[in-house]
């Protein structure tokens, strides 16, 4: 961590696994926060699904952030700190730090202190005349500019690509949006990819790639919780579901039992139905408008959205109203 110029540990309180198995299997309704899926395997096979055929969504957004590019320059001018959330794929901020005039910082927000620090590493290798600082914290939590960041008064370009504001319920997402209004203040923007409303068949085959690595992804939920809670849950006897459920416009995700069974974890038993399912994620579908609106009640200006050629995915330049 030589050359980062600060990090910021906030001691995010991360929800223990074990914790939050035990409350999603005692609802009516079994569920499981989407965010176990990102253990060191689920991240590899997360990076597989990016690369189906089906999975139009990563490379959508990365081409369009290379052909917007001078746009986004034109409209954030010079010398922005770059913010972004949920650091995830280093194409895309690589896009976006080769397309601003003369950065004056990048700011990482991660509630995965490892990750985080893999990411701000890799960034002060590849920009090594750039100041760079990271902050581990719950995003989802709200909280102040820090001390150690910027202080010269450049305008803050906050960056949340990938459409993860999908995975986060409605009043979650505004929730978030109200929260990087705060921090970024007077001045600044916000640049964030958003996933668009579309034909059922390509959102549900999407999710259903015929490679299977949805289904592995999805999977890999009981996987860890064999691995890691000591449970011996047979794999196959869940099935991967996906679907876009259109009155709510999102695609949820499930596990669905294919047989009436008993499951033993840490001293309780969970019984499941056959045809009885766990919910493993939402990823919410937006018009352009819907989201402009939403992003209004949150402070926001809208200034640009882009879309691919086909509609597929959208990326919205928003101002700090
Ligand atoms: C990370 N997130 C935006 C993905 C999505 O499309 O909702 C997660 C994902 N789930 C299944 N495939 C991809």
């Amino acid at each position: 961590m030589e050359k980062i110029a600060y990090f910021v540990d906030l001691q995010p309180e991360l929800e223990d696994f074990l914790s939050a198995v035990v409350k999603g299997f005692s609802s009516s309704r079994k569920s499981l926060p989407p965010k176990f899926f990102y253990d060191a395997y689920g991240s590899q096979v997360f990076d597989r699904i990016c690369a189906t055929p089906e999975y139009y969504v990563t490379r959508t957004e990365i081409g369009l952030m290379k052909d917007i590019g001078a746009e986004i320059r034109a409209l954030a001018g010079p010398q922005n700190v770059v913010v972004e959330y949920g650091c995830g794929s280093s194409l895309k901020i690589h896009a976006l730090l080769e397309a601003l005039i003369d950065p004056a910082e990048y700011l990482a927000i991660d509630i995965s202190k490892q990750h985080l620090i893999n990411t701000v590493e890799e960034i002060v290798a590849d920009y090594p005349d750039l100041r760079v600082g990271a902050i581990c914290a719950d995003f989802s939590a709200s909280f102040d500019w820090p001390p150690e960041a910027d202080q010269s008064g450049s305008r803050r370009l906050a960056y949340f690509p990938g459409s993860t504001i999908g995975n986060q319920m409605p009043a979650e997402a505004a929730q978030f949006l109200i929260s990087v209004r705060r921090l970024i203040g007077e001045g600044g923007s916000l640049l964030i990819g958003v996933d668009l409303k579309k034909d059922i068949g390509v959102l549900n085959r999407a999710y259903n790639d015929a490679a299977g690595h949805t289904a592995d992804f999805n999977l890999n939920l009981l996987r860890r919780i064999n691995n890691e809670l000591g449970a011996s849950i047979d794999l196959s006897s869940f099935e991967h579901r996906a679907y876009f459920n259109a009155e709510k416009s999102r695609i949820e995700m499930h596990l669905e039992s294919n047989i009436d069974q008993t499951v033993d974890i840490d001293g309780r038993t969970f019984s499941f139905k056959s045809g009885e399912t766990i919910h493993t994620e939402n990823s919410y579908k937006y018009s352009l408008a819907e989201f402009s609106e939403l992003a209004e009640k949150c402070g926001f200006k809208p200034r640009k959205a882009w879309t691919d050629a086909d509609d597929f995915f959208s990326i919205h330049y928003l101002d700090a109203r």
